[in-house]
């Protein structure tokens, strides 16, 4: 036993060598039997596949045997050998169990067809389940592919500060960030907090988007991208809406529109062609346990043309929808910041395909984008996808420094902070674009998952932050 080593139950599943031993690591998910023999689903994490083992009682101590319940921890040495179930090819012969860690009954995942409203309150065990097993091997793939798209285009992977003094983006309300004492807080001569005396010597905040300084970035390096957490205190308690949540935002030079356009695209489709091709098993569950519609929905995205639209033919077309009937919660008019049940009605009805809608009015986008000929539209692209809404922002910048001031100005939008940032239009402007995707949201997305507190391990929501 002792030269032998742990196989992981993914690599186990590919064995056909009968007769050969193997240990094998994981937890019971279930164990059923008779009298004289047990077979034990044994699960590791490594795969949605369980390995079944199969125990002849009479060869076990029976006070072990007691303990192999739902959710305990095993070690099994044993054969494989082939298997007459229909469900696996090969099982495991057990010659040894050692009972690494009892399960007691109060186990809060013990049941099967539990909630995932129940589970959340329990999300540092609900990782243990098949569902989540399934979504975070999604999740980390996604960020594995992210990574592996931007690398293979030449992007450089730039981090910006999750701690910001500047609140210049407006995308969200910030949570502040102090080192004074809250129950004793200094004063200054007009009886105001005096900031003087924190931390950084200024008000300062977790930031809600790396996008100003990844411009920084991209017009010294090219093109580059951020990956990393966002805050947003809004308290907006929607199955869409975290409170911290991960972010990817390219920023490339030389960029327009339409480039912005092309390269929103061709991402999102290779990220979901990477789950189609490299998460197979866990697709396959999610498909039959979630959404039945899933994998035929993910293979439609990655083999159409997603529509491109002007804001203005896009509200026209909900107008006409409401004409004919529709019933929206939000009135549409032009000006209006669409809502999800907008943006969900062109997808998921009018076009039944992913939605790049362009030329938003500029009052209701960030300062920074680029305005148009009209004076009164901007260069925004949202990106809309079918049971999402909005899963990308994003825009070409204004690059004239002329404008962009003028901009600032009318937003009243403070000096102070954007010193830094206009220098970019000062010394050696360039055209350049960028976007943000939501991380969580192309998760929800590729795993068909209903709420987005489901694809994040410990999510942040007003009033939670347990574990
Ligand atoms: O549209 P947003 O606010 O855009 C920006 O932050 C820009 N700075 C991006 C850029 O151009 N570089 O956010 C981008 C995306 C949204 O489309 C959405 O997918 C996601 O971030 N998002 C959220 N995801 C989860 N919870 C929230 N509270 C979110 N707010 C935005
Ligand atoms: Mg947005």
């Amino acid at each position: 036993m002792a030269s032998l080593k742990r196989i992981r139950i993914v690599d186990l599943l590919k064995r056909t060598d009968f007769g050969a031993e193997v240990i094998v690591k994981g937890w019971v998910r279930t164990r059923r039997g008779s009298k004289t023999v047990s077979f034990i689903a044994l699960n590791d994490g490594s795969t949605i596949k369980n390995v079944q083992i199969v125990a002849d009682n009479d060869n076990f101590d029976e006070e072990l045997m007691k303990n192999i319940t739902t959710g305990a921890c095993i070690s099994v040495k044993g054969k494989i050998v082939e298997s007459i179930g229909a469900d696996q090819a090969i099982e495991i012969q057990a010659q040894e169990i050692e009972l690494l860690g009892a399960c007691p009954s109060d186990y809060p995942m013990q049941k099967k067809g539990q909630s995932f409203e129940y589970m959340r309150s329990f999300a540092h065990m609900r990782l243990r389940t098949n569902t989540f097993g399934a979504v975070f091997r999604i999740r980390h793939n996604m960020a594995f592919a992210i990574h592996k798209f931007f690398h293979d285009k030449g992007f450089v992977y730039f981090h910006t500060p999750l701690i910001t003094a500047s609140d210049c983006e407006g995308a969200g309300q910030m949570f502040q960030v102090t080192t004074m004492d809250l129950n004793n807080l200094p004063k200054n001569e007009e009886g105001k907090v005096d900031f003087d005396q924190d931390f950084f010597g200024k008000p300062a905040s977790l930031t809600v988007s790396g996008q100003l300084e990844g411009e920084l970035g991209a017009t010294a390096l090219g093109a580059i991208y951020t990956f990393g957490p966002t805050f947003r205190a809004e308290n907006s308690n929607t199955p869409r809406h975290l409170a911290e949540f991960w972010m990817i935002e390219p920023e490339m030079a030389f960029y327009d529109i339409d480039d912005n356009m092309d390269l929103a695209e061709e991402f999102i489709k290779y990220c979901v062609k990477w789950a189609l091709d490299n998460c197979k098993d866990d697709l396959e569950f999610l498909n039959k346990m979630i959404d039945k519609e899933l994998i035929a929905r993910l293979e439609s995205v990655v083999n159409t043309d997603f529509v491109r639209l002007e804001y203005t033919e896009g509200v026209k077309i909900l107008e006409e929808a409401v004409k004919n009937g529709h019933k929206f919660e939000y009135p549409v008019f032009w000006g209006a910041d669409l809502q999800s049940e907008h943006e969900r009605f062109l997808v998921e009805e009018h076009f039944k395909r992913p939605v790049i809608l362009t030329g938003y009015p500029k009052e209701i986008k960030a300062f920074y984008m680029k305005q148009n000929p009209d004076g009164k539209t901007v260069r925004a692209m949202d990106v809309l996808f079918p049971k999402i809404g909005e899963i990308i922002g994003g825009s070409e910048r204004e690059e004239n420094y002329d404008k962009l001031l003028a901009r600032i100005k009318e937003l009243n939008i403070p000096m102070k902070d954007m010193w830094w940032y206009l220098d970019t239009r000062k010394f050696g402007s360039c055209p350049h674009s960028g976007f943000g995707l939501g991380f969580e949201r192309l998760l929800l997305f590729v795993t068909g998952m209903q709420n987005i507190r489901d694809v994040i391990a410990f999510p942040r929501t007003p009033r939670t932050a347990e574990f």
